[in-house]
């Protein structure tokens, strides 16, 4: 008898068997069609297979999700990435360690071309700057979701691009970066202040009272803030945080660290 649960079993046995000797087969993948390529995309993503000198093999246009996270990969595939130009979905973090092989030329690439992304996610790429991330925010209206954690040299002036350029922000990690005060609250006044539900900002040796101030002011959906280890955030963000707990829209998470002054006694 027919079975769709069958059949779609032996595909993957086959795009299974493909990607394990993807050498030999490399010349014959680029006229397949999208769906089998959608499959093999999928194995190869996680198998950490896609590489800067395949991915042009396996890529079509239709393609809406990229999770490259396990992927050893460079500016010279994102070139590639261009081609996708219905990219929603991209991942380039790093799984382990630091990926510095992607930099604000890649980015930029890709936000040019991909302007329905939706989510992008940076983690630890430590190469980029700003200047990626303005391309991101003038270019990509629709984005909600973006990670820049670990982005070590990730200033104010992309908090204030996002700020300035992208309404539907949801989600936004900038935990380990550069930034200060006043370009939290340029992000938080800014276009997404409503649509803000999460925030990490862990890490920022910059950061103080007045950056926890102007979320809980400015965003009235938050419901999860992170801001483990800044050193300058004080105990007074006990008091600020308390009119976020009371009420409709209450917090549903909160993360930070207190730190005690040893000294003191
Ligand atoms: C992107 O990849 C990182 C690293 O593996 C992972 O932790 C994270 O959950 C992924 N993000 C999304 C939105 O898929
Ligand atoms: C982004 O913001 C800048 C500065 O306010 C503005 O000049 C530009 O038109 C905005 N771009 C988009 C795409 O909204």
């Amino acid at each position: 008898m027919w079975s769709p649960g069958r059949v779609s079993r032996l595909l993957d046995l086959c795009l299974w068997y493909i990607v394990e000797t993807i050498s030999r087969y490399i010349t014959d993948i680029k006229p397949l069609p999208p769906n089998i390529k959608d499959g093999l995309i999928k194995i190869m993503s996680v198998k950490g297979r896609i590489t800067d000198s395949n991915i042009n093999e396996i890529l079509h246009p239709e393609v809406q999700t990229l999770y490259l996270q396990s992927c050893d990969i460079s500016d010279t595939a994102l070139q590639h990435v261009c081609s996708c130009r219905k990219l929603k979905k991209l991942n380039l973090s790093s799984s382990e360690g630091n990926r510095g092989s992607i930099t604000s030329e890649g980015i930029k690439a890709v936000a040019s071309s991909c302007s329905y992304l939706e989510a992008v996610s940076l983690k630890r790429c430590y190469s980029l700057t700003d200047e990626g991330v303005l391309a991101l925010a003038l270019n990509c209206r629709l984005l909600e979701f973006i990670d820049l954690s670990g982005c070590l040299s990730i200033t104010d002036v992309s908090l204030c691009a996002l700020g300035e350029n992208c309404s539907l922000l949801k989600y936004v990690d900038f935990s380990a970066t550069q930034v200060s005060d006043s370009g939290v609250v340029a992000l938080v006044s800014g276009l997404c202040a409503k649509k803000l539900e999460e925030i990490h900002m862990g890490h920022c040796i910059h950061l103080t009272d007045a950056a926890l101030k102007a979320v809980v002011t400015y965003c009235p959906h938050i419901r999860i803030l992170h801001f483990l280890d800044c050193p300058l955030i004080t105990d007074h963000a006990r008091e600020i945080l308390e009119q976020k707990f009371l009420g409709p829209n209450k917090l549903k998470q909160v993360m930070w660290t207190v730190y005690i002054d040893a000294h003191r006694s």
